[in-house]
């Protein structure tokens, strides 16, 4: 095997869609932004745009810097390498271009990798094995796929769809209807939401003029569930936190209702999960979750069923979960909801999906002090 030259592609990888580049690229930046940004790296758009540890703001911070920018094209990054090595400085580069069938997405790495010891092309191909091939080969296996899809949807939603999706919910409306109809707020009610996604179902809870709360662990969704009920949160009637179902950042007793649309199916622990709404409801105060039924496994709401897929719980086992984390006045509906999903625009073909069979209202109640 012989030395690579400077700027011989080492790692390239090829994807094709049936997208124009100027939908592409913007998608591919933004998300390879926000990704960077989650792993505590932020990429500076445009020309000469530094790469840096996020909140970082001094130049000596940066690590690399955008040296061609000619989007929706061609970006080039490069990374500073120290001169000492005598390697020309490793470069990262995303190319689209325009191919009779759509557009092609050309991620390609050159230049120096950096890499020490000897033998060299023993290092380069651990490098490659370990840090590129074994991730690559990961990230596609089938169930990692689905399970991304399963977290980009439903678990932790994220990305322009996602966001654009659960600013009004269709398939969640006649749910959120249901909730609201029971729990019949009242100015001084103080609602709790847990996983309150883009914030839809608060916007419909603080018209009533009732006070709120919510967590979600996904921050693309609080940003839309902000941008949302921005006017209530300058008036101070809703807080909106980042969180965990399973650790809610609010104190003890500080609500007097609770609520939870579509979330059980992605808890991987319910009970903690209902045992800090307990915790989070003052004596008296009522929670309801609205949730699928096992029946909806194999529809198109909830796919097959499969392991690391979202749960879907029978009547008995959700009063068993209610019960075990504290709450007394346990209770299961199964509202037929058929009409209002008409009345509410979902499309005919998805109506059958509001049939009592198909989804629930777990009633829970916190016991009254005492009681
Ligand atoms: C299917 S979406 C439903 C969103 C919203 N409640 C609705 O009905 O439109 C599930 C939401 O629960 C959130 N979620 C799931 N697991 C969570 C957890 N452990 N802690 C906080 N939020 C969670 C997700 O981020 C997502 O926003």
């Amino acid at each position: 095997m012989s030395r690579p030259k400077a700027r011989t592609p080492l790692v390239q990888i090829r994807f094709h869609l049936s997208a124009s580049p100027e939908e592409v690229f913007p998608l591919l930046w933004g998300e390879l932004s926000s990704s960077l940004l989650q792993r505590g790296w932020q990429i500076h758009s445009g020309p000469g745009g530094a790469v840096r540890m996020a909140g970082r703001r001094s130049p000596r911070a940066d690590v690399g810097r955008v040296e061609r920018w000619d989007p929706p094209h061609d970006v080039e990054i490069v990374w500073k390498q120290d001169a000492a090595r005598g390697e020309p400085p490793p470069r990262f580069a995303v190319r689209c271009r325009v191919e009779p069938s759509g557009s092609s997405v050309l991620v390609e790495h050159s230049g120096g990798g950096g890499l020490r010891g000897r033998p060299r092309e023993e290092q380069a191909l651990g490098w490659l094995a370990t840090e590129v091939v074994a991730p690559l080969l990961l990230a596609i296996a089938p169930a990692r796929l689905t399970d991304w899809t399963d977290d980009r949807w439903g678990r932790r939603p994220s990305g322009p769809s996602s966001t654009a999706l659960y600013k009004e919910p269709i398939y969640h409306l006649p749910g959120f209807h249901a909730i609201l109809e029971g729990l019949a707020l009242r100015k001084d009610d103080v609602l709790l939401e847990v996983g309150c996604g883009g914030g839809a179902l608060l916007k419909r809870a603080l018209a009533t003029g009732c006070t709120a709360a919510a967590i979600d662990h996904s921050a693309d969704m609080l940003r839309v569930a902000s941008q949302q009920n921005a006017r209530a949160i300058a008036a101070g009637h809703l807080q909106l936190r980042y969180g965990d179902a399973g650790a809610l950042p609010f104190p003890s007793e500080r609500f007097t209702c609770a609520v939870m649309s579509g979330v059980l199916p992605w808890l991987p622990d319910p009970v903690g999960a209902f045992r800090e709404v307990h915790r989070s409801l003052r004596p008296g105060g009522r929670f309801v979750a609205w949730t699928g039924t096992p029946k909806m496994y194999g529809t198109p709401a909830a796919g097959p069923r499969r392991r690391g897929g979202p749960r879907l719980y029978d009547d008995r086992t959700l009063v068993r979960f209610a019960r075990k984390a504290g709450f007394s006045d346990v209770r299961v509906d199964h509202p037929d909801l058929r009409a209002v999903a008409q009345a509410l625009g979902v499309p005919r073909l998805a109506r059958y999906l509001f049939g009592p069979e198909y989804g629930l209202l777990l009633w829970a109640r916190r016991g009254s002090a005492g009681a």
